[in-house]
């Protein structure tokens, strides 16, 4: 099996805090999607942050182990020199350019490709999303939360990513939404042929789309396989699934 992301015993720790990842191990194979689930805390954003060469950002750093993208060692690596070499996500709270029309947002993730195919990339995105090309001279501000979330997809597909990393696509949106956004995400995977890994809180939208899944609990792996081992196992309702409802969310 060709892996696109394999992470080898890795441990992060934020200042002088204790370990927020602690010996994680993780594979996403070519074209496969990986699900990332875990509580609030967990320390799936942080695993994001490690891969994505963001730590630093964010005052934390490596303390073991590696990160392999398609065979080559990536951690340490800033996160402009991951994205030529074909990482793109799209991060925890989009973090779209709000001053920036729509289409210079695009033109941001389209940075890394040579200029001839800058066009054909913005004609993809937007064929893929038509409320994006409606609204391209927009401020991006001034979108909705959905709309916003499109763009960060936008933005992160444009340059044509072989493994894509997602942060919490759906927090805040409503589930119809949501599962548009989902859709157009698993045609970009079918079209472009991108991995990728999907941290998302409603862990029964996940498995319904991942072949695959990890559990974090306090920055540990407790629990791996098939997505449909992962949602059989009793771990998944006690450790996880249970806080979720606990905290009011609803499942499709
Ligand atoms: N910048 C930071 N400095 C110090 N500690 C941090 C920082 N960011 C995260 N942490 C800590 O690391 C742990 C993991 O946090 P992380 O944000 O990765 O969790 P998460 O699984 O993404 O949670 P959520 O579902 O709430 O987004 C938590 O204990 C958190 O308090
Ligand atoms: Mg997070």
């Amino acid at each position: 099996m060709s892996l696109v992301l394999d992470i080898q015993g890795l441990s992060v720790a934020y200042n002088r805090k204790g370990l927020a990842l602690e010996d994680v191990h993780m594979q996403v194979p070519k074209g496969g999607i990986v699900a990332l689930l875990g509580a609030n805390g967990a320390g799936k954003t942080t695993l994001i942050r490690a891969v994505t060469g963001l730590l630093d950002l964010h005052h934390g750093h490596i303390t073991a182990g590696q990160v392999r993208l398609s065979g080559q060692i990536v951690s340490g690596l800033p996160a402009h020199r991951l994205v030529r070499l074909g990482m793109g996500q799209v991060p925890e709270g989009r973090l779209v350019f709000k001053h920036l029309s729509v289409e210079d947002n695009l033109r941001v993730g389209a940075a890394v490709l040579p200029r001839a195919q800058v066009q054909d990339g913005l004609d993809a995105v937007y064929h893929l999303f038509p409320r994006l090309l409606e609204r391209r001279q927009q401020a991006a501000g001034w979108m909705s939360g959905g709309e916003q979330q499109m763009l960060a997809l936008g933005r992160a597909m444009i340059a044509k990513p072989k493994l894509l990393l997602v942060d919490e696509l759906s927090l805040g949106l409503a589930p119809l939404i949501v599962r548009d956004i989902y859709k157009q995400l698993l045609v970009i995977g079918e079209t472009l042929g991108t991995a990728m890994l999907v941290v998302e809180q409603n862990a029964n939208l996940a498995l319904s789309f991942a072949q695959s899944a990890y559990l974090l609990k306090q920055g540990r792996v407790v629990l791996s396989g098939s997505a449909a081992e992962v949602a059989a196992n009793p771990l998944m309702k006690s450790s996880y699934l249970g806080e979720a409802k606990a905290a009011g969310e609803s499942t499709p």
